[in-house]
């Protein structure tokens, strides 16, 4: 049947095999976002609490996205199993350097299956990760100068409840 149905669809299945890798990694960062959330609120850091809910929803949208497009090329979406979310987490800047190094992995991650969907002459798949790129543009600036919060105004004294208080002001403008 899995090989009939193949003949159907122009999405080579070692694309689609990363893509459903792709989306799990969507599910893990959302999952480790939500976990980054409520271990700031237990710390007092409400805005930055908040900031990590609304990363946590859109790795869940960014997620979707992948998941729908399989399924819609003829592919199958596998719901992705999550393990190793952790609970705790050393500082609160370690928070945000973990974050920035996710979002790379990410990036990389993205990488990579462009590369291989030139290599495999899926022009379509590429195209409809271009979409992701630029959100990566935008998610790694983000990360980047929330850590520059940490440089610029110190964690000493109320440091630290201020930085809290910028998280949510960080926005990137391409223009
Ligand atoms: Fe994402
Ligand atoms: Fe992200």
């Amino acid at each position: 049947m899995k090989d009939l149905l193949r003949l159907k669809t122009s999405l080579k299945e070692e694309i689609e095999n990363l893509l459903n890798e792709q989306i799990k990694l969507e599910a893990h960062s959302s999952s480790i976002y939500l976990a980054m959330a409520s271990w700031c609120d237990d710390q007092g850091y409400d805005f930055s609490s908040g900031f990590f809910e609304k990363q946590a929803d859109e790795e869940r949208h960014h997620m979707l996205k992948i998941f729908r497009y399989v399924n819609d090329r003829g592919g199958k979406a596998i719901s992705p199993e999550i393990v190793d979310i952790p609970k705790d987490f050393e500082s609160f800047r370690s928070v945000f350097e973990l974050a920035l190094e996710q979002e790379m992995d990410v990036t990389n991650s993205l990488n990579n299956i462009a590369d291989k969907c030139m290599m495999a002459k899926d022009y379509v798949t590429f195209q409809f990760l271009q979409w992701f790129f630029e959100e990566q543009i935008e998610e790694e600036y983000v990360a980047r100068r929330i850590l520059e919060l940490f440089d610029v105004i110190g964690e000493e004294g109320t440091g630290s409840w201020e930085i809290d208080k910028h998280v949510p002001k960080i926005a990137y403008q391409a223009e």
